[in-house]
């Protein structure tokens, strides 16, 4: 385990597992259509990747990137990395690393919808436990988690420990 982590709160084979179920589940919900994963970068990109392998449609990929400016009223969301791909017609699956106000996947929602997709669905590795909106609620969710902060597979702390193929929760000396 890393020097950093006092905890592993879920382990590898427990998202390899998740993230298996997670494929077999989208494959299922769309049989005989096309889904366009949607990756937001850049925690989800190793559940994306264990997602994705576990789908068995016709399957395209895209990332969008988006950075939050802590204004002096609210945060604000700005699209950094926008899609490659036109999502006119198209069943859109946003990845995402963790729901937590829900904010983030709001704001990407909204934008998204303006391009007249089929259906915009949710899937996130984790949902923190926490009040939200009804505009984001997950289709897919991996785990829930408690309202503490959490690293590994794909997740950050100040950019650090997404390598980690393990989730963690970091020692308060480490912060
Ligand atoms: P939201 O907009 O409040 O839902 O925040 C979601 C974003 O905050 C996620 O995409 C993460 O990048 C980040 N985030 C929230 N909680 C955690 C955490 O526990 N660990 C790492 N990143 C987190
Ligand atoms: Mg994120």
């Amino acid at each position: 385990m890393h020097k950093d982590i006092k905890e592993i709160i879920f382990s590898e084979e427990q998202l390899i597992k998740r993230s298996k179920e997670i494929g077999e589940q989208i494959t299922k919900d769309f049989e005989g259509e096309e889904v366009l994963l949607v990756g937001i970068l850049r925690g989800s990109i190793l559940f994306f990747a264990d997602v994705m392998r576990n789908i068995d449609l016709d399957c395209k990929i895209d990332f969008m990137g988006v950075k939050s400016y802590e204004g002096t009223v609210s945060k604000e969301l700005k699209i950094t990395k926008d899609l490659s791909e036109d999502i006119e017609g198209k069943n859109v699956i946003l990845v995402e690393d963790i729901l937590d106000t829900g904010k983030t996947l709001a704001y990407i929602k909204r934008e998204l919808a303006k391009r007249n997709p089929k259906k915009i669905s949710i899937c996130t590795l984790l949902d923190k436990k926490i009040e939200k909106s009804e505009e984001v609620k997950a289709q897919y969710v991996g785990f829930e988690v408690d309202n503490v902060f959490v690293v590994g597979y794909g997740l950050d702390y100040s950019q650090k420990y997404r390598n980690l193929p393990y989730i963690g929760v970091i020692k308060e000396e480490a912060i």
